[in-house]
């Protein structure tokens, strides 16, 4: 369905039904779920083939309806005071009453939320009047989706609608963290860069360099992966690999994130031209994709993260 006050009627409807509605944010495209009914949660995992052990975020209207589910502690108060809604997730220690499904944050106490800023999707939660849980609406493991073609390579037949107001301006997940005794621990830089929350927040983010535990299934080394090999930090492309450009030293055509170096429009562009690189990859005959060095600053490291992911091992 294109955007529009009618299709935000119907997706809500959809969603109070139990169905499952793609829909774009500022980051990238969710595929949403009523979070308060275990059938419609258990549909989402399925549809995905996402494991269920790896949590949901739940998505909001409002911050009154967050503090409806989740405990705020000063600190993750003024983090969502300055960034929501925005492209910032918190992970709060969960209500007992939050009415929330068992199956969104398996044998956890806590709980990931966030106010999106995209227009689109903010409608459809107000409408649908209910928390709407949301992973990318991408099949577990692969590139999220910026845009509803993206979805619909993915997910055809196994939404019940997608939401198409075209592609997503941040075009990185959410930066997620946690709160801790200790202060915010990143548990998945995105779209919100650790240097500007430090900036705003007049703070020091805390960052486990070799965490114990699994904390966030999305920290898994093998994930956002595309079908081909990824090799980083190219400096050209060597025989039998697709170069992925940035900056000056990339290729001047279609494959190049940035060519004038800006890593935010790098950002906005990477998924897409990450999928035309691979599908480029695989028509020639299964060639590895070369990306030259990104910075790693700002949401340089967003996607050096997703890179490293993306270049431990193919996943077929
Ligand atoms: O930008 C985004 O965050 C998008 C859009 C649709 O909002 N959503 C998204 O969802 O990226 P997903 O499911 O693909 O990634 C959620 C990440 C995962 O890495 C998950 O493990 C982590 O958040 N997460 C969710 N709940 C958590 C919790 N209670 N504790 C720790 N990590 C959690
Ligand atoms: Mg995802």
């Amino acid at each position: 369905m294109s955007a529009s006050p009618r299709s935000v009627a119907r997706g809500a409807n959809l969603l109070r039904a139990g169905k499952l509605v793609a829909f774009p944010t500022e980051t990238v495209y969710g595929l949403g779920a009523d979070a308060t009914n275990d059938l419609a949660v258990a549909a989402l995992f399925a549809a995905k083939g996402r494991p269920a052990n790896n949590p949901l975020i739940v998505h909001l209207a409002h911050v009154a309806d967050a503090k409806r589910l989740v405990r705020f502690d000063p600190l993750s108060q003024r983090a969502a005071d300055t960034f929501w809604p925005g492209p910032l997730t918190l992970v709060l220690p969960l209500l007992a009453d939050s009415g929330i499904s068992r199956l969104v944050s398996p044998n956890r106490q806590t709980l990931a939320v966030r106010i999106p800023s995209h227009n689109l999707a903010r409608e459809l939660i107000e409408t649908a009047g209910i928390p709407v849980a949301a992973p990318s609406a991408n099949m577990s493991g692969r590139v999220s989706p910026t845009n509803a073609d993206h979805v619909i390579a993915d997910l055809n037949g196994r939404a019940d609608a997608v939401i198409d107001a075209g592609a997503c301006p941040c075009g990185l997940e959410s930066t997620v963290f946690r709160s801790t005794g200790r202060g915010l621990e990143l548990l998945r830089p995105g779209a919100l860069s650790a240097e500007i929350i430090e900036e705003r927040l007049g703070i020091k983010l805390v960052i486990d360099p070799s965490p114990t535990e699994v904390v966030s299934p999305g920290q898994m080394a093998v994930h956002y992966s595309p079908r081909s090999r990824v090799r980083m930090n190219a400096v050209s492309e060597l025989d039998g690999e697709v170069l992925l450009g940035f900056g000056l030293h990339g290729p001047t055509g279609e494959l190049n994130l940035s060519p004038k170096g800006d890593l935010n429009e790098a950002a906005a562009r990477f998924y897409s031209l990450l999928r035309a690189a691979d599908e480029f990859a695989l028509r020639i005959g299964g060639a590895t994709i070369a990306v030259s060095p990104i910075p790693e600053s700002g949401l340089g490291k967003a996607i050096n993260d997703r890179l490293r992911r993306a270049s431990c091992q193919p996943l077929s």
